[in-house]
């Protein structure tokens, strides 16, 4: 299997890493955290220019991090879609750039499809077909996985992602930037039945509820009722319990559509990706679930749940691997559905 070097710059990491079929030989990453949280949330221009100040010292990083010179790497991978226009510019020109010089091949990587193989990273033997629970800052879906490159989306949110859901609610609770690990740690001190909130069903012109389909918005405006209903008599907002309460929500919610539409499907195992793979409510409610109805659940390690180039890469030795390679005229794009990730080659 090919060695590919991947740059990931779609939102606020910037991170590179180098990657050979599922085995890491090198992950650099640095979050803009710190830089962002002035403002409460990504500024994307503030974004594309940290990318652009800090990815010469992380491609030398994770050379120098994996030990091997230009000779040993077979291509080299950037992230292309979805994403901060200006944060995935960054990403694609040094890919571009790296691999004319070097006279290597160039791959274009879905983003999303690189939370997809973030769970190949730990999971040697895993193989398609599987159920894909993606839940990030920018999306929420269940993905049919069929083979590389070939994705078919079977539910999602109508509105807001999971991960948006939990950076508005701690935005709410003045919890701060980024909103999920906040909610994470209070809600630990919080009882997650103290407040019942609705789970966000959609419904279908033809009556009923979409089995697999989730929304947050309503969810979200719950949060901010209760918020200004305990503001406006002057009692203490009860955070925790706020917090805790909103998260056994979110986490039953997918856990819930994600079971069912394994069943459905006679999947039989279930592959959480995204930022909100992290959260431990969900892992929680997704390992008890899954275990009473006989199905694996896996989830990356926690430093793959979130943006890294390590997952991008894994997609790309793969993509290589298989004969498929991008032409250097490929553009970035802000959205792109995954069932769209072959035209990138
Ligand atoms: O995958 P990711 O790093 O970036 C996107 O592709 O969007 O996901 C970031 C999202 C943010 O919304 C963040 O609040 C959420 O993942 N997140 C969490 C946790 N850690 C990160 N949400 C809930 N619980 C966590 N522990
Ligand atoms: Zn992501």
């Amino acid at each position: 299997m090919p060695t590919v070097l991947a740059i990931e710059t779609s939102c606020d990491e910037t991170a590179v890493a180098i990657v050979k079929n599922r085995e890491v030989k090198s992950s650099i990453i640095s979050s803009q955290i710190p830089v962002h949280l002035q403002y409460g949330g990504v500024v994307p221009e503030v974004a594309s220019r940290a990318h652009l100040e800090i990815i010469n010292s992380s491609i030398t990083q994770a050379l120098e991090q994996a030990q091997l010179n230009w000779n040993q790497i077979d291509g080299v991978a950037a992230t292309c879609a979805p994403g901060l226009v200006g944060a995935l510019l960054v990403g694609m020109t040094a890919g571009k750039t790296l691999a004319v010089v070097h006279e290597k091949p160039f791959l274009g990587v879905h983003h999303l499809e690189g939370h997809i193989y973030a769970t190949y990273l730990s999971e040697p033997t895993l193989e398609p077909p599987f159920l894909s629970l993606l839940v990030s800052g920018g999306h929420t879906s269940l993905i049919h996985v069929q083979k590389c490159g070939v994705y078919k989306t079977l539910g999602e949110t109508r509105d807001d992602a999971a991960g948006e859901a939990f950076d508005k609610v701690a935005r709410l609770l003045k919890l701060g930037y980024p909103g999920g690990p906040a909610i994470d740690r209070i809600s630990s001190q919080g009882n997650p039945k103290a407040f019942v909130f609705p789970e966000g069903r959609v419904s279908l012109p033809s009556g009923g509820y979409h089995p697999y389909d989730a929304s947050f918005s309503g969810l979200k405006t719950a949060v901010l009722r209760l918020v200004q209903q305990i503001d406006n008599t002057g009692g203490k907002l009860p955070v925790a319990d706020i917090a805790a309460s909103f998260q056994a929500t979110v986490a039953s919610a997918l856990t819930k559509r994600a079971v069912k539409c394994a069943l459905d499907h006679e999947l039989h195992t279930i592959a959480v990706g995204g930022g909100v793979a992290a959260n431990s409510a969900l892992r929680a409610a997704l390992q008890t679930a899954c275990a009473e109805n006989n199905l694996k659940v896996l989830f990356p390690p926690l430093k793959y749940c979130t943006d890294n180039a390590a997952m991008i890469g894994c997609a790309a030795s793969e993509h290589l691997a298989a004969g498929h390679t991008s032409k250097l005229d490929l553009g970035v794009q802000s959205r792109l559905a995954l069932t769209e990730v072959m035209k990138l080659y």
